[in-house]
Formats: structure tokens, C-alpha cells, sequence
């Protein structure tokens, strides 16, 4: 069992040469292998609108910036993006937006869900990431069907949260919402961003503490990257690009050590900063990649941080579990099993 000053201290050790922590990142993949097997799972990626209520400090799609066209998919286009992960035997989509609780939105959300559901024989897993929402509305997306939800808490310390988000957003609201899912039956992902402004080592230590304190069942952490314009990227961050590349996959493998059944994404932010980083980030450990489905007219308005990658990923090289295989996370299982026979006793 690694103590936070382990933690500190592998992810503290000198930054510059990625294979330095080869032995790190076997380790990872070896465990990774053993539990929930080498195979990478593919969730196709569909950002159905890049409106958001929120204005929070690094985000390229903040509300406060007027220079971004604001787009919306057409039912059609989701339902398409839907079919053609399904055909290609993707276990699942995500539908990501911006953040919006207005009436309208829930119910569509709501119509959408069901839509995929039924038209897929319920065969394809749906994964929301749509922010923080109130508990009656995580109730009605899972009722007709969504299953897994990401919410990232971006940075576990509250007083990092608190220089990183406007003083209207709050962090005990997002540890709420993070609750609320996970007492409405969902699987729980959550992350953080990496390399932030005012961010040290140890609240890094301490994000991967938080993860397993909350006893989460999914992952996806990304380093942190300027989107000029913002407030945020007029303040340094302690790391440079490729130091916070090679910090994130130390997170990566770190976590695997510590929560060996949870899924781990290798995210686009990793790709942004390196040609091969969604390699880089299943060889270190994580065992799930989500490739963008969004159409591409408008996947250029969907700029979260600069240099967001546009094109498809080249799946070649990789042992992609096909076949309309969920991949749940092995985690979620064990703890319904385990709370199973608990009420059966
Ligand atoms: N750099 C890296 N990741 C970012 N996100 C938002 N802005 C940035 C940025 N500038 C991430 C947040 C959010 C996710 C959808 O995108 O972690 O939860
Ligand atoms: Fe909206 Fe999410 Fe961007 Fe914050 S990070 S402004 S909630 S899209």
C-alpha cells in the first residue's frame, strides 16, 4: 500500500526523460493485464453542444467567450454518431456538453437516452458527462437508460478548485453531485487536470488519494493546456508541457497501482501534447480510449484547451475489445456483488 509520501515521492522524482519511468509504467500494465486484461475499450465520444452556463478560468468554451460559435447537434446527428458506434461494435458513446440544467435540455437529454437505447436493442452502453445536475435529474437520465456519468472534481483540493473557478461555482456542490451519482446506481468516473497553475506535487499525491477515497469506478485525467484568451493562461504553471505529459502518465500508472479494476482513459489532452500520447497512456497503464464521433463541420467549436486534436485516431496497433462489449468497469461489479450479499445475508 502506497503512502502519500510514496506518492509524493515517484511523482516528485526528476521530470525530462520518459524512459526513466519504464519500470513505473510496466508495472501498471503488468498489474492493468492481470486484473482487467490488456484489452482497450473504445466509448465513442459525441459533444453534443458546446453551450455552457459555466465560466470556469482554463476553459476554451467558458461562457464568457464570445469569440466561439456556439453549436448544437441536430437529433439526427447524435442518433447517426450512435448507429456508427454501434456498428462498429463500440462497448458505448458518451454524450458530452457543456454545462445546462434548463428544462429543455434535461428532457432532451432524457429523449435521446431512450432514443439510443431502444434503436441499439439496448446493447449500447451510454455515458453521460454533462455536469453538475440535481439529484431528481441523474434519477430520470438513469431511469431510461444511462448507466455511467463523468465528473471530473478537476482539482481535489478545495482551495485549488476554489483558484481555478469563478466565486460562484463550488466545490461542495460538485462533491455533492459526485454523491448523488453514485447513490442513484451510477458507475462514477472522475478526474483532474494536471499540471495547473498554483497545482503542486503533493495536491497531485493527494488527487489519486481522493479517487481512491471515493472509491471511484472510472478515470480520466488529462494535462492541463492554455486555451489563450482565458484568465487562467495569463498565470504560469510550475511545469512545462512536457513535463506535465510525463507527470500525467506517472498519474496514470500511479493510480493503476493503487485501484488495479477501476477503467482508465488515455485522453485526447494526452494525444494534444504528444503525436503518440494515447499510446503513451495505455502503455502506462490505462485501458480505455474514446475516439471522437463528433461530425466534423462543427468539431472545431468544441476547443476545450489549444491544439485539440481534430482528426480520427488510428486505431492499428491496438487490442481493441470489439463486439459490442460494454466493459464495465470490473470495480462496479465487485462492489454490487459484495453489496448484494450484504443485503442477502
Ligand atoms: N486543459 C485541459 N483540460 C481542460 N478541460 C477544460 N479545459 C481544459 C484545459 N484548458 C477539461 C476539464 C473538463 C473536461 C471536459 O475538459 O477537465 O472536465
Ligand atoms: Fe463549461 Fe465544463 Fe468548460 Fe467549465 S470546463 S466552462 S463546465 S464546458
Amino acid at each position: 500500500m502506497m503512502t502519500r509520501n510514496e506518492l509524493i515521492e515517484r511523482l516528485g522524482a526528476p521530470l525530462g526523460d520518459l524512459a526513466d519511468d519504464r519500470e513505473l509504467y510496466d508495472e501498471a500494465v503488468e498489474l492493468r493485464n492481470r486484473t482487467v486484461g490488456p484489452k482497450v475499450y473504445l466509448r465513442g465520444l459525441i459533444e453534443l453542444s458546446n453551450r455552457c452556463r459555466k465560466n470556469c478560468l482554463y476553459c476554451g468554451i467558458r461562457s464568457g467567450n464570445s469569440a466561439v460559435e456556439r453549436y448544437e447537434l441536430t437529433d439526427e446527428q447524435v442518433m447517426a454518431a450512435a448507429e456508427y458506434a454501434w456498428r462498429s461494435g463500440y462497448g458505448s458513446v458518451v454524450i458530452q456538453a457543456g454545462e445546462r440544467t434548463d428544462r429543455e435540455f434535461v428532457e432532451r437529454i432524457e429523449r435521446l437516452v431512450g432514443r439510443i437505447k431502444s434503436e441499439s436493442n439496448g446493447e449500447l452502453g451510454i455515458t453521460l458527462s454533462l455536469g453538475e445536475q440535481s439529484r431528481e435529474t441523474y434519477r430520470r437520465w438513469f431511469a431510461v437508460g444511462a448507466h455511467r456519468y463523468l465528473l471530473r472534481i478537476e482539482a481535489s483540493s478545495p482551495e485549488l478548485y476554489g483558484r481555478i473557478h469563478p466565486a460562484d461555482h463550488s466545490y461542495d456542490r460538485r462533491l455533492e453531485a459526485l454523491r448523488a451519482l453514485r447513490d442513484e446506481g451510477y458507475q462514477v468516473g472522475t478526474g483532474v487536470m494536471i499540471g495547473l497553475p498554483y497545482q503542486q506535487i503533493a495536491d497531485l499525491a493527494d488527487d489519486l488519494l481522493f479517487f481512491r477515497s471515493l472509491d471511484i469506478d472510472m478515470c480520466g485525467m488529462g494535462p492541463y493546456i492554455e486555451f489563450p484568451g482565458t484568465p487562467l493562461a495569463e498565470v504560469p504553471s510550475a511545469f512545462s508541457r512536457e513535463e506535465r505529459l510525463q507527470l500525467a502518465l506517472r498519474m496514470i500508472a500511479l493510480l493503476r497501482l493503487l485501484m488495479p479494476d477501476i477503467n482508465i482513459a488515455s485522453t485526447t489532452a494526452l494525444h494534444a501534447l504528444h503525436p503518440q500520447g494515447r499510446e503513451l497512456g495505455i502503455a502506462a497503464g490505462a485501458n480505455v480510449m474514446m475516439p471522437n464521433l463528433t461530425p466534423a463541420v462543427v468539431r472545431g467549436n468544441y476547443k476545450l484547451y489549444d491544439n485539440k486534436p481534430l482528426q480520427d485516431m488510428d486505431l492499428r496497433g491496438f487490442d481493441v475489445a470489439l463486439d459490442n462489449v460494454w466493459g464495465d468497469s470490473r470495480h462496479f461489479a465487485a462492489r454490487r456483488s459484495a453489496a448484494s450479499t450484504e443485503r442477502s445475508r
